[in-house]
């Protein structure tokens, strides 16, 4: 296409390209960083696509191989798919969807990769340099693409949540791994034999798969974090296969958000990545159906009774959970706050790091039903402020409250930071039953003696709360 541009331009159109695509990197940096606050957040995505916008236009001086129909063509059938994703998906599959994004981000690498091999009849004219990022690119990219397919299965039910593995799984992952670096270098030093570059992609998606299933369904939230980084190192690759120093710089950026990202999810799970990837934790996710401890007792409280307590109160926290995701319980939680604070009553929401199932995921929900940015609380900020509070109501929320976490060290929660509610006057537990969370052990919570449950699906729950409020 810049062959229909007068010569003039042409002649500082290389100089205009890369100085947009430094423009666009910008954008990419400073959209990151306002994905730093909830209160920002919207606006983060918005600096990231207009980056994305303005990368797009100019790639398409930027190259003269592309039919530019074939780039239109791919945007709007690509735009018009992800509007309806984005429009149909259930924030509860939020987590699915991503791991599909990341699967196809790096397919597309693996693929630029391989068309940049297969439209240059001359192998030999590469560089090293050139013959590395190619091997790398298909490396990374299509392990990503097998084990973020893997992962998707998992989360969906297609595949089982257990961890498939047998012994010495985790030393053929690795051996294949170091193998495939190898084969990686020998094709740089000798391409002449094109069978490798398709021996180098078979074992990565080999690996894709093979790496991932051994992994628990528990743990997927933090194995597609990691994917999604796997991706963006992908696309830096993809970058320097292209020379094109936009793809080198935003992947890069994903390559380390993710890395970050996953870093903080262990934290917060008080796990190390060595443990996640070849710890086989959550062999068997949890969750409805699997039983809590029957024997003990618990006291149930009525939505009239409930109504009593919080509209007597002076301070409630409100701590939500994945319960609160599944039974979309966002709206009616703040109907509910509303006439509280329209009470007098001060109203607090506890967020705990893993709360539901994707980094964030309580934040998300909680602004879609527009609760203030300043009432959502992190764990440190609200730990030392149940000693102060007279009732919390736990919503959907169960291993983030479990009091095993401190005390049992044989169990899979132990250590992990979790919100000290046991420290308030009074604890009430909105879910359907006994049933255990995620990591699939009981709550002494449930039982103990300043703790009410009231049993039903979150939302409903709710709903006749707010009722009741009006009668008190
Ligand atoms: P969970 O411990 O998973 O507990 C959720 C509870 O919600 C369940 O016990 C369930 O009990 C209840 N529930 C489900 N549907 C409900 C409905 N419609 N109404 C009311 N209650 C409902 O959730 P959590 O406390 O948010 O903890 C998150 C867990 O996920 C942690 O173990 C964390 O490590 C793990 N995890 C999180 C992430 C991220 S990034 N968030 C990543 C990986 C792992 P009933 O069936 O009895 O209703």
């Amino acid at each position: 296409m810049s062959t229909f541009l007068p010569e003039t331009i042409l002649n500082w159109l290389p100089d205009a390209i890369q100085l947009f695509y430094l423009v666009a990197t910008g954008f990419f940096i400073r959209g990151v960083k306002l994905l730093n606050s909830p209160g920002t957040a919207r606006k983060g995505n918005q600096f990231a696509a207009i980056g994305m916008l303005i990368g797009v236009l100019v790639t398409l001086f930027d190259q003269d191989i592309v039919e530019f129909e074939l780039i239109v063509g791919g945007i709007v059938i690509g735009g018009l798919i992800g509007l309806l994703l984005a429009k149909k998906v259930q924030m509860t599959a939020m987590p699915e969807l991503v791991a599909v994004f990341n699967g196809f981000g790096g397919a597309a690498s693996a693929l630029v990769a391989w068309g940049e091999l297969a439209r240059n009849p001359d192998i030999l004219s590469f560089d090293t340099t050139g013959l590395v990022s190619i091997g790398l690119s298909v490396f990374i990219g299509a392990l990503t693409f097998t084990g973020s397919f893997i992962a998707f299965g998992k989360l969906s039910g297609f595949i089982s949540g257990n961890a498939i593995t047998f012994p010495g799984l985790n030393v053929i992952n690795i051996g294949a791994m170091i193998a495939t670096l190898g084969l990686i270098g020998y094709f740089a030093y000798d391409p002449s034999n094109p069978t490798l570059f398709w021996v180098i992609l078979g074992i990565s998606l080999l690996i894709g798969v093979t790496s991932v299933i051994p992994i628990g369904g528990a743990d997927m939230p933090v194995v597609i974090s990691l994917l999604n980084s796997y991706s963006g190192i992908a696309a830096a690759m993809a970058g320097f296969v292209l020379q094109n120093n936009l793809l080198i710089v935003s992947g890069a950026l994903v390559g380390a958000a993710g890395l970050i990202l996953t870093n903080i999810m262990c934290k917060a799970m008080n796990r190390s990545l060595l443990n996640v990837i070849f710890g086989s934790f959550g062999a068997a996710a949890g969750g409805p159906g699997a039983s809590g401890n029957g024997d003990k007792t618990v006291r149930e409280t009525s939505a009239e009774d409930l109504a009593i307590q919080v509209a007597y109160a002076s301070k409630v926290v409100i701590v939500p959970g994945y319960g609160l995701a599944v039974a979309q319980a966002q709206h009616i939680v703040k109907e509910v706050a509303t006439k509280l604070e329209s009470r007098g009553v001060q109203v607090k929401y506890g967020i705990h790091p893993v709360a539901g199932r994707m980094p964030g995921h309580m934040n998300v929900l909680l602004a879609e039903a527009d609760v203030p940015y300043d009432l959502l609380k992190d764990m440190d900020e609200i730990n030392p402020e149940f000693a102060t509070t007279d009732v919390v109501l736990i919503i959907g929320a169960n291993d983030v409250v479990n009091p095993l976490a401190k005390t049992d060290p044989t169990g899979p929660i132990y250590g992990m930071p979790i919100l000290n509610v046991d420290e308030a006057k009074r604890t009430i537990v909105f879910k359907r039953s006994l049933s255990v969370g995620y990591a699939g052990i009981d709550n002494p919570l449930f039982y103990a003696e300043k703790n009410q449950m009231f049993f039903g699906d979150a939302k409903k729950s709710l709903q006749a709360l707010n009722e009741a409020l009006n009668e008190v």
